[in-house]
Formats: C-alpha cells, structure tokens, sequence
C-alpha cells in the first residue's frame, strides 16, 4: 500500500472516513488541519484571523510535504483548500488522493459553521466555494459519496485501492476462497442473480447478463422462483451455463435454489456479501425457500461449484446486518473453543472496526468450523444440529418480537446460558466471560426489552424443531469447545424465560 489522501470540500466526511479506513487498514491516520491546530494552539478560525490565509495555505504545504518524507502508510484527511496551491496539486499528483464528492445542496445540509473561517458564518457560501474549487477537485480521482452513508462511502474508497489479497480456505469437502475485491473480477461469462441493494452498491463491477430480485426475504417466494425460471428459459439458459448469486443469504439461499432445480440441477456459484452470509448461509449446501407462513421449508441440499467471498464488500454493511453476522460467528467460536474462541476474544474491537485482516481470520476461522460440523452431518440428521445454539430460545424471541434474526440469536444465547449456569451446566467463570462478549455485541435496548412469556413459549413449541410435545433436544454450551445436545423438557425452558 501507499499513503491515501482524501481530498475535498469541507462537510464531505474526509475526517471521519479518515479514521475509519485507519481502522481498517491498521495504518495511521493524520489530519493536516489537526496537525496545524496542534503546532500552533490555536483552532483554524483563529490562525486565520491572527495570521491571514496565505500564512495557513503555507503551512498547510510545509505539513504536506512532511508527510511525504514519512515512510510508513499513512490516511490522511486533508483541509479543503489543500488544493488551491499549485505546489500542493503536483505533490498530491503523485500520491494515491482520493477526490471525495458530495453533491453541493447534500453538503449545504450537513455542514456546520463552526471553526470553518471561509463560511463566514452563512452557509450558502459553501455554494459558491464549490464551484470556484469544482475543477480543481475533479483533475483527482473522483469517488461520488453523494447519498452514501460511512460505510457505503468507505467501502466505495478501499475498492478504489485494488486490494486483492487472498487466503485460503483448508477444505477438501467444499470449495471456498476469501477474496479481497473479488466483486471486481466476477467471470463476464456468468449468468448473475443479485438484488436492488447490492446492485445499486457494487452493479457497476459486473457487466454481466444479470436479474435483479428485491431485497430481503420476499426474494425466497415460490413466485420468484417461478420468474427465475422463466427468465433463465428465455435467455436460453443450460444446465452447463454458470449461475452465480451475488448478495446476502436470502440471494445465496435463492440462487441456490433455483440453480439446484432447474433442468435438474445447473452449475452455480455464489458471491456472498452479508457476513451471515460469508460465514453460515453459503456454507453447507443447504438451499432453502419459504412457503406460506414456513421459514427454510422448502429447498435442497447440494454444494454450490465454489464460493468466492469478498471482505471488502461487508464494509458497506449496515451495522446492525454486521453485527448479525458477527454474533452468528461467536456462536461458531462458542462451539469450536480454543484459538478461533481467543481469537474472537481477543479482537471483538477490531472486527467491530470491521479491520480487514482481522475480518479475513475470522472469516476463515468461521468457514472451517461450519464446514467441519456440516461434513460429519450433510444430510442434517445428527451433530449439524450443534449450530442451534441459540437459536431455540433465538427464533422464539425473533418470531415475538420481529428483532432480526441475528440479534434475536443474541439474545437467545444469552438466555441460554443463564438456564446453563442455573442447572450447573456451565461453570461461572465462562458464564461471565460470555454474557460480557455478548454485552458488547447485543444493545442493552434489545437485551432489556419487555417480553410476552407466554407468546414465546407458544413460539417455542411451535417452532419446527419441537417435535415431541414435552422434551425439546438443544445445544448445550458447557465451555467453549465443549457442546452437547441434550433433551430438555419446555416447562424448563418457559421457567427460564
Ligand atoms: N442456507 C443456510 O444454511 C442458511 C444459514 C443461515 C441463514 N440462511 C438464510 O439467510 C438469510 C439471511 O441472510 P442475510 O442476513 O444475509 O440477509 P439478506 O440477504 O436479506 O441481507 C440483508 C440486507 O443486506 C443487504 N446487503 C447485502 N449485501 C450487502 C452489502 N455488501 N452491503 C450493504 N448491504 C448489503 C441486502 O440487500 C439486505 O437488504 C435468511 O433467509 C436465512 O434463512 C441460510
């Protein structure tokens, strides 16, 4: 890598992205105009009217130029006028410097007057400052952040940076490969399933003969099932043609589905871009649908070609579908024990900073420990059933509450593993441990929220796992690494609640 300068109007965002692409890439970060406030004790207004703007514009250089003779990486946010001097222009020139655009009425909003002397205390100034340093933006390469939030826009940048580190995946029973910026190399030959998020976000990366379904569960209806293949008939699609679904795991479970179905089976593969989906829904054959009011019930078991998952694309993540797929990956931890549980420990921060290196271990920690419970149970009849950890108490929560799935397994694991402690399955120390990590994962507004006992329990019992009306069989956490299945009767449970 190199030094990244993120250039542009003031209210664009260049110190907060600054900071998060610090985050995560682990290289430092610098603010010229901070480095200027910290020279000289005093904010930028005041330099301005002691000194004038012609003595900032120099310091502001002599701090470029400093920069430069740095050797390590650095992301630096830059004043807005960086650029007005000429000197300035032919240094950042040879630098990798990133224009960050924002429509100007967008950044009239978002800008506040304080400590920016140019403004002079009216916003509409910003209008004109625009069009007077428009130009000598766009001689830069130019990322449109307009509309974006802070993710969507730092993802937007590092795909600029063409980072296409790999790392393998150890599996002989299903292909998988992490990575980075595979988005931007997707086979132009392959027939693309994706949904309206995801190709609003990275569509332009492929070209490809493509169908774009709606976001979010209503995808896995029978009905687009049925507009999947008359889609793929008209398009004269065959059974050695490749269909690859690039989204979340309502896509991958979807493409899956069709691909696995049509003319009995075709070639498929997927491009994972939510975490769940990287590290659980594209692991393990399982491809799944809804019908009526039933979750998964419809659907086959068979592995896709390859999956080809992209760290760089959960950047642009809301941060609670992050989460989600964070918490889903903790409960792979609790399972496995040992190093992935330490690892998960020991870097919940960086992989909340959704740090790129650390997001790649954990992924990959993820996959080999979904793929070595999937591989002694494919068919889903015995030890599989480990991954509910959870999700019993989880999916009752999610059916009463309508809280997302992942955050709903939060909290299912949390309560959980407080009936664990109270019968002496699992000791207090790691009881602690755990509630702590999940403290941090699931907000105290989800984990307080006021339940309806009885309608979790209706939910319970009839969830469709609950096959014998008294006993229930679920996952037993007794240390990380150390899981068991066990029957329970549901008065338990609902005492638990
Ligand atoms: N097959 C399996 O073994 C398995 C396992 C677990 C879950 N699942 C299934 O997975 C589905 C849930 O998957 P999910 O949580 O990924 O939900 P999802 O597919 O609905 O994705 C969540 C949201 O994130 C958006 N999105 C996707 N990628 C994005 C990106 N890179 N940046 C920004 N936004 C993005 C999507 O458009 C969607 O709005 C459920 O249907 C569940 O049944 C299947």
């Amino acid at each position: 890598m190199s030094k990244i300068f993120l250039i542009g109007m003031m209210g664009s965002g260049k110190t907060t992205l600054a900071k998060m692409i610090s985050k995560i890439l682990s290289i430092p970060y610098i603010d010229t105009d901070e480095e200027i406030e910290k020279s000289h004790h005093m904010e930028i207004k005041e330099i301005f009217e002691k000194k004038g703007e012609i003595y900032f514009r120099k310091l502001e250089n002599q701090i470029l130029e400093s920069l430069l003779k740095r050797r390590e990486d650095l992301v630096v946010s830059t004043g807005g006028g960086i650029i007005l001097n000429p000197k300035n222009r032919e240094l950042l020139k040879n630098q990798k410097t990133i224009y960050l655009k924002v429509d100007p009425i967008e950044l009239k909003n978002r800008v506040s007057v304080e400590n920016r002397p140019l403004l002079l205390n009216n916003k509409e100034k910003i209008l004109e400052i625009y069009n007077q340093r428009k130009e000598l933006y766009e001689i830069f390469e130019t990322v449109d952040i307009t509309s974006l939030n802070e993710w969507e826009a730092t993802a937007k940048i590092l795909y600029t940076l063409n980072i296409y580190e790999k790392l393998e995946i150890d599996s002989s029973f299903q292909k998988v490969r992490i990575q980075m910026g595979a988005l931007k190399l997707v086979p132009k030959e392959w027939i693309i399933f994706t949904n309206e998020k995801v190709n609003s976000l990275y569509g332009n990366f492929f070209s490809n003969k493509k169908f774009i379904f709606p976001n979010g569960e209503r995808v896995k209806d029978i009905s687009y099932v049925s507009k999947a293949y008359e889609q793929l008939l008209e398009n004269n699609v065959s059974r050695k043609d490749f269909l690859c679904g690039i989204g979340g795991g309502t896509i991958t479970d979807f493409t899956g589905f069709v691909a696995s179905t049509y003319k009995r089976g075709m070639n498929f593969t997927f491009y994972p871009t939510t975490l769940l989906a990287q590290i659980d829904a594209s692991i393990g054959g399982k491809n799944g649908i809804d019908f009526k009011k039933y979750k998964n019930v419809v659907g086959t078991i068979n592995l896709p070609n390859e999956v080809i998952i992209d760290p760089l694309s959960l950047l642009s993540l809301d941060e609670e579908i992050y989460r989600e797929g964070l918490i889903e990956g903790y409960k792979m931890a609790l399972i496995a024990g040992r190093d992935f549980y330490s690892f998960f420990k020991e870097n919940l921060n960086e992989l909340l900073n959704r740090n790129l290196e650390k997001l790649s271990n954990f992924i990959k920690w993820a996959v080999e420990e979904k793929i070595r419970i999937v591989q002694e149970d494919f068919r889903d009849i015995g030890s599989r059933s480990f991954l509910n950890l959870g999700h019993t108490l989880g999916h009752a929560f999610e059916a009463s509450t309508g809280i997302a799935h992942g955050l709903s397994v939060g909290w299912g694991l949390l309560k959980e593993l407080e009936l664990f402690k109270k019968y002496n399955l699992t000791d207090e120390k790691c009881y602690q441990e755990i509630k702590n990590t999940l403290e941090y994962l699931v907000s105290e507004n989800i984990r307080n929220i006021e339940i309806n006992k009885e309608e979790l329990f209706y939910y319970l019992i009839n969830d469709k796992k609950a096959e014998n009306s008294k006993k229930i069989k679920i996952p037993i956490l007794k240390s990380p690494g150390n899981v068991t299945l066990e029957e329970i009767e549901y008065s338990v449970l609902k005492n638990s609640l």
